[in-house]
C-alpha cells in the first residue's frame, strides 16, 4: 500500500517560514512511523532531519506530533492511523532547530530545576538504603518517564507560561517526593510551590498524552496535597 506523508519542514538558516512536504512511501505490514521517516530520509531526501536512538520507546528521543497527538514515532504503527494522510510536525511549542528536531535545552533545564536526585539528610553508613515493596510500589507510574517531552509540550498551562515547570519536571520531582528514601523536602517541595510551579498547573489533562501511560496530571494533584499538607 502506498501511503502519503505530509511533513513539516524548516530550516531557519534558509527558509524564511515553514512548510509541508509530501512524500509517498510503500508500506510494509508492522512499519511504524520512524521506519517511514527512515524511507523517506535514506532512499527520497536526505536532508529530512529527526531525532531517534533506540528504536524501542525507551530513549524518548522521537517524541514529536503525529496526526495532531504527540507521540513516539518509533512506537506508532502507520496502520493505527487509519490510512488517511499521515501529518508529521515537531513537538509544539518547542523552538524547532530544523524540521523535526526540536531544542530541548530548556525543557532539561526545568528538569534539572526540581533537583532529580535523592536529597540526603543523613550521612551514608555502609549498609544501602531499605525500600520496602509496599513503598517501592508508591513511586510506581513516575519513574518509567522516558523524559520525551510530549506531555509538556501538549499541556496548555506550558503554552501560556513557558516558565512552568511543566508536566515531565513536576512527574519526576514526584517521584523524588514519594520515595521513602528522601531525605531533602525542605528543599525540594519549595521549588515546587514556587511562582512557575505547581500551581500554573490547572489540570487540564493533557499531559495524560504520555507514550508510557503516565498520568502526571494525577501526581501533579498528589504533589498540590503534599505541599498543602507540609504547610507551604
Ligand atoms: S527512538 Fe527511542 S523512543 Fe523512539
Amino acid at each position: 500500500m502506498t501511503q502519503t506523508f505530509k511533513i513539516f519542514r524548516y530550516n531557519p538558516d534558509e527558509d524564511k517560514k515553514p512548510y509541508y512536504k509530501s512524500y509517498q512511501v510503500e508500506v510494509q505490514e508492522g512499519m511504524t512511523i520512524l521506519d517511514a521517516l527512515n524511507e523517506i530520509k535514506w532512499k527520497q531526501d536526505g536532508g529530512l532531519t529527526f531525532r531517534r536512538s533506540c528504536r524501542h520507546g525507551i530513549c524518548g528521543s522521537c517524541a514529536m506530533t503525529i496526526n495532531g497527538l504527540n507521540r513516539l514515532a518509533c512506537e506508532t504503527q502507520i496502520k493505527s492511523l487509519g490510512g488517511r494522510t499521515v501529518e508529521v510536525e515537531p513537538l509544539r511549542h518547542f523552538p524547532v532547530i530544523k524540521d523535526l528536531a526540536v531544542d530541548m535545552e530548556d525543557f532539561y533545564k526545568k528538569y534539572e530545576a526540581i533537583k532529580p536526585y535523592f536529597i540526603a539528610g543523613t550521612p551514608p553508613t555502609d549498609k544501602e538504603r531499605y525500600q520496602s515493596i509496599a513503598d517501592r510500589k508508591k513511586i510506581d507510574g513516575s519513574y518509567e518517564c522516558i523524559l520525551c517531552g510530549a506531555c509538556t509540550s501538549s499541556c496548555p498551562s506550558y503554552w501560556a507560561n513557558p516558565n512552568f515547570l511543566g508536566p515531565a519536571a513536576l512527574l519526576k520531582a514526584y517521584r523524588f517526593t514519594f520515595d521513602s528514601r528522601e531525605e531533602g523536602l525542605d528543599e525540594r517541595l519549595p521549588i515546587l510551590n514556587s511562582r512557575y510551579g505547581l500551581w500554573r498547573c490547572h489540570t487540564i489533562f493533557n499531559c495524560t498524552i504520555c507514550p508510557k501511560s503516565l498520568n502526571p496530571t494525577w501526581a501533579i494533584g498528589e504533589l498540590k496535597k503534599k505541599v498543602v499538607s507540609e504547610k507551604y
